[in-house]
């Protein structure tokens, strides 16, 4: 892709206008529970300052839907770069206005840090008179938030109509890695995914059949296809209204001969909790009041089997309900065998980190961790993503 990257930008006295994605998962009282973002959003923001630029960092934190939204605040990430960067960091109360603009006319410090971009409608609408106020900030403007790329948002797409831009180091790792995976991937390729929803996956499903061998299909997703082959689901987590969709993606994976491996077992309980009595039961033998939470141990296997036959595993969505011990065991077993394998291990979604982080597997032991959760799905679905588009436009 041709993009203009970081590397290329003069960037001595300038002002950088940086969308970072730290949109990082919160505690009920409002702490950090993974940096992971934030940690690996710090390379771009050294770069810049050690070329003797200042950064205006903008992020957006969960979905406050354009209103202000107190605990939505991005104080407590201010403090988190602060402590990560050994710098002050100055947080600024909201990310447009006169009074912002005071402030980073004048720029005192080297980092400041804008209030979250989502308590404004005009972010999501994508509104070109506040893309223009974002961009009077600053000289140019720097696009290092691939978990938002699929968002063409203001801070994340519309800005870079009125500045010089160009992708940071993150972004420019993210697309070439996931590129790559996309061209020259090491074959065997094995697409394994989990989690709830058939719409997120579905894209990356269907473009797989012409990149992957092989398909594990684990979590609530694999309810819909179980159902799809027309066996009890029992009270299951599944999508009805998506079953033509996964029945045609086995139809066609099968004409195109890939492997798609379906839970031969399953570990059900009756209720969701962390004592509810579990058993490991069949596929086929669900009954009406069970609910399938996790996939069972010959699956675990089976899956494993096809792991280690591969050279590459694409992994986003957890195996099940990894909060509960009871139903932990997929995806947990599943990191540990990919952790393990000499393999090019790609792994992004939220949820799937947040596993792997739970289980103390150290990140560095996958090949490429992505930071984004929809937007490595769409990168990989093979779609243009405004985020990355709005810099080659330029
Ligand atoms: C994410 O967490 O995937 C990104 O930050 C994008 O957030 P969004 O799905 O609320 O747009």
């Amino acid at each position: 892709m041709n993009i203009p990257i970081l590397k290329d930008a003069n960037l001595k006295g300038k002002k950088v206008l940086l969308r970072c994605d730290l949109n990082v998962p919160l505690s009920d009282a409002g702490e950090i529970e993974d940096n992971t973002r934030i940690v690996e959003s710090l390379e771009t923001i050294k770069y810049i300052l050690s070329h003797e630029g200042k950064v205006i960092i903008l992020s957006h934190l969960g979905r406050p839907d354009g209103k202000f939204v107190e605990n939505l605040k991005v104080d407590v990430i201010a403090k988190e770069l602060e402590n990560l960067l050994k710098t002050n960091v100055v947080k600024l109360d909201d990310c447009i206005g006169e009074e912002v603009l005071n402030k980073l006319k004048e720029m005192e410090s080297s980092v400041y840090l804008l209030e979250n971009t989502r308590f404004h409608p005009e972010e999501e609408e994508n509104d070109d008179n506040f893309a223009k106020q974002l961009a009077s900030y600053a000289d140019i403007f720097v696009n290092d938030a691939f978990g938002t790329v699929h968002r063409a948002h203001a801070s994340t797409a519309g800005v870079a109509k009125f500045l010089p831009s160009y992708a940071g180091l993150l972004l420019q790792k993210e697309i070439e890695v996931l590129s790559g995976l996309l061209q020259n991937p090491k074959k065997p390729v094995c697409l394994l995914t989990g989690g709830a929803k058939i719409d997120t996956k579905i894209g990356i499903l269907n473009n797989f059949l012409q990149i992957a061998d092989s398909f594990l299909i684990g979590g609530a997703l694999a309810n819909t296809f179980l159902a799809a082959q027309g066996k009890n689901i029992g009270s299951s987590l599944f999508e009805k209204e998506k079953l033509e969709v996964a029945k045609k993606f086995l139809i066609d994976a099968e004409k195109m001969g890939k492997k798609v491996l379906l839970p031969v077992d399953v570990v059900v309980a009756k209720q969701i909790n962390k004592d509810a009595p579990a058993e490991t039961l069949n596929s086929d033998s669900v009954l009406d009041d069970m609910k399938i939470l996790d996939i069972g141990s010959k699956t675990i296997m089976n899956f494993q089997d096809v792991i280690r036959e591969s050279s590459t595993v694409i992994w986003n969505g957890p195996m099940g309900l990894y909060e509960y011990p009871q139903f932990v065991a997929g995806t947990r077993d599943l990191a540990l065998k990919i952790s393990e394998m000499k393999i090019s291990s790609i792994i992004g979604g939220g949820d799937t980190i947040d596993a792997i982080n739970k289980f103390n597997i150290p990140l560095e032991k996958f090949t490429h961790i992505s930071t984004g959760g929809g937007a490595m799905l769409e990168f990989l679905e093979g779609k243009t993503l405004p985020g990355i588009q709005a810099l080659i436009s330029k």
